[in-house]
């Protein structure tokens, strides 16, 4: 069930360019600070990338939701490498990693932790869940019982457990990846609307272009490239990256422009259920997370564009009249994504700091 990454032999971001670069003053996100970020998310990536064939987008939105403290969802059809994805970023970080196989016998206190009545001290002792990680990998999260997803799901939310009256804090940074197959319907428990809210964003890995199927079959004869994957960077770097990210300016153009996004889909004929004000918050993280990503120390409302589909399509429920006539909630947000008007049409000078 465990993976560590600790005795994988990750040197340090001391030999990297931009390692040794001062921190920026507080409050704005230095042009140093997003250079260090550029390059060390550029290796994460470039990592992932050695597993991962032909997807560059995937990899970036998963990397963007990491710098943006949010938790991220893989859903697709079986051998896509969903799994693999997870593994691969989980891997290429020096930071301690746990993997939980979801089955319908995994209990609650598998994943929170339990007390235990140590017989020679006289006392309970806390045994730490699998939940106590830096990265949890949750594999095949609809075979769990809903018991035990609402586990999963309440501790990613507060980011704490409290076992018999006691809290405890989870790790920093804390990222779950969680993967299902959205096909196989028989002996699962689909993840509830209020639970799916939980997770930042949604992504298909879909089928490879036969260009990259063709370099998978290569690089993945003999060896796994994840079994040579190496860590590129470690949880304190990116614990500093995060930090770079909350200091991205928002304007208050842009704000209002995912604040319109967001309740066109309450107001939408198409939908019985619109994103909730978790998911603006989240909209606007994962925005700023995509700005530091190109180098910008604000948000466009282009980066908002970007991510509406990813973050606000799996929080939402169709109308029937919207599932009969085969209109997909992503195909939803698009439509939403072009009909609310955008700001700042005048350049970008406005939407700086
Ligand atoms: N785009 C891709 N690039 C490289 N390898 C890929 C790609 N897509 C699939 N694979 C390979 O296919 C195999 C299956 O991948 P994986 O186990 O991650 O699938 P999965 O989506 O988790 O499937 P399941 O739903 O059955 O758990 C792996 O060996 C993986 O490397
Ligand atoms: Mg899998």
């Amino acid at each position: 069930m465990t993976v560590g990454n600790s005795e994988l032999g990750y040197t340090g971001a001391a030999g990297a360019p931009g390692a040794a670069a001062p921190s920026a003053p507080a409050g704005a996100a230095g042009r140093v600070d997003l250079e260090r970020l550029a390059d060390t998310t550029g290796r994460i990536r470039a990592a992932v990338e050695t597993v991962i064939e032909g997807k560059p987008e995937v990899v970036k939105l998963a990397v963007t939701v990491l710098l943006a403290e949010g938790h991220l969802l893989v859903e697709d059809v079986p051998g896509v490498g969903k799994t693999m994805l997870a593994k691969a970023l989980a891997k290429s970080i020096d930071c301690t990693v746990r993997r939980i196989q979801f089955t319908p016998d995994l209990l609650p206190s598998d994943i929170t932790g339990v007390s235990i009545f140590d017989q020679q001290r006289k006392e309970f002792e806390f045994k730490p869940g699998a939940i106590f990680a830096n990265f949890v990998v949750g594999d095949e999260i609809n075979r769990a019982s809903p018991k035990t997803q609402s586990a999963l799901l309440e501790s990613m939310e507060e980011r704490q457990v409290t076992v018999d009256g006691t809290t405890f804090h989870l790790e920093s940074p804390f990222m779950v990846v969680a993967t299902q197959n959205p096909i196989e319907m028989e002996g699962t428990y689909p993840l509830p609307e209020a639970q799916r809210d939980r997770f930042m964003a949604r992504i298909s890995v879909g089928y490879p272009a036969p260009a990259a199927e063709l370099r998978m079959l290569d690089t993945h004869g003999v060896l796994s490239p994840l079994d040579v994957l190496r860590p590129v960077a470690d949880a304190a770097e990116v614990a500093r990256l995060i930090e770079t990210v909350r200091q991205i300016h928002v304007s208050d153009e842009v704000r209002r422009y995912a604040i319109d996004l967001v309740n066109a889909s309450r107001t939408s004929p198409e939908l019985r259920l619109g994103a909730s004000p978790r998911a603006t918050l989240q909209l606007v993280r994962a925005a700023r997370a995509t700005a530091a990503m190109d180098g910008r120390d604000f948000v466009l409302p282009d980066d908002v564009q970007h991510l509406a589909v990813s973050v606000l399509a799996h929080r939402l429920l169709p109308t029937a009249e919207t599932q009969i006539s085969r209109r997909t909630t992503e195909q939803v947000v698009a439509g939403l994504v072009s009909a609310v008007p955008v700001p700042g049409l005048g350049g970008a000078a406005h939407l700086r700091r």
